[in-house]
């Protein structure tokens, strides 16, 4: 990674930051973005905010960019139960609100995940590639913060005692942190026709997309880091 730039977002606490260790010690000169508290009360629902509306918006302005330093990278990562339908008319969870654990979160993922391949799609062709990684469950600040109130309420009464046991059940934030660098850096992917990335040896690890289209018919199958 030596010559190449990288930006981080979330890079001042768990995933984000093992992440912007790992690429730094493969010699990438890293870049990590904060968060501006003051310009965040934007009146958009914030899971929605920080896993769909930041990364498209940050993405869509840094595309001159990629492309002049191309070939580059884009990873978004996901997580949760990313699966099931897009509901175009519950983007913010103003008809169904689970809290943050089921609803809402997995929602938005899913929906960060087709904006992913949209922007691939898009970026087709000019050196970027835009992918998803799935880093498992580690033990980091944001999930240790959750309130009590954030759990499904059959698993509240037990909440403290899985909030305990986090760091010894859950896997370490750099374990976590592997598929993210693991796709920023590893001369094993280049560009797809589609935008998104494929290895350059063996046959595409392509898995059925996890989300359903408007009309409840699965579509497509896209990569995995
Ligand atoms: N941890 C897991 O088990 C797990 C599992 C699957 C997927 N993921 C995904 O991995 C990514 C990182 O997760 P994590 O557990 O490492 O999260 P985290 O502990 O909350 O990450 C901390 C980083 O995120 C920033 N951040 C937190 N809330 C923010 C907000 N509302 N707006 C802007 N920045 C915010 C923090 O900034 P400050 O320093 O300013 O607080 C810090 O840089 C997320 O996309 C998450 O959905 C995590």
């Amino acid at each position: 990674m030596r010559g190449k730039r990288v930006l981080v977002t979330g890079g001042t606490g768990g995933i984000g930051m093992e992440t912007a260790r790992g690429l730094a010690r493969l010699g990438a000169h890293v870049i990590v973005v904060g968060r501006d508290a003051r310009r965040a009360e934007d009146g958009v629902e914030k899971t929605f905010a920080v896993n769909v509306l930041a990364p498209f918006t940050l993405t869509r302005s840094l595309v001159p960019l990629l492309g002049a330093g191309a070939p580059a990278r884009v990873i978004n990562i996901t997580g949760g139960i990313p699966r099931g339908p897009i509901d175009l008319g519950d983007l913010q969870g103003e008809k169904r609100y689970l809290g943050w654990t089921f609803s809402q979160y997995n929602h938005t993922k899913v929906i960060m995940m087709a904006m992913s391949l949209t922007l691939a799609e898009r970026v087709a062709g000019s050196g970027i590639t835009v992918n998803v990684a799935y880093p498992g469950h580690a033990s980091t600040p944001g999930n240790r913060a959750l309130p009590v109130r954030a759990f499904p309420l059959a698993y509240r009464p037990v909440a403290p005692l899985v909030r305990l046991l986090g760091p010894v059940l859950l896997a370490d934030v750099g374990k976590a942190a592997r598929s993210s660098v693991h796709l920023a850096s590893s001369p094993r992917w280049r560009a797809s026709p589609a935008g998104t990335s494929t290895p350059t040896a063996g046959p595409p690890p392509g898995r059925p997309r996890p989300w359903t289209s408007a009309t409840g018919r699965p579509s497509g199958s896209c990569a995995r880091g």
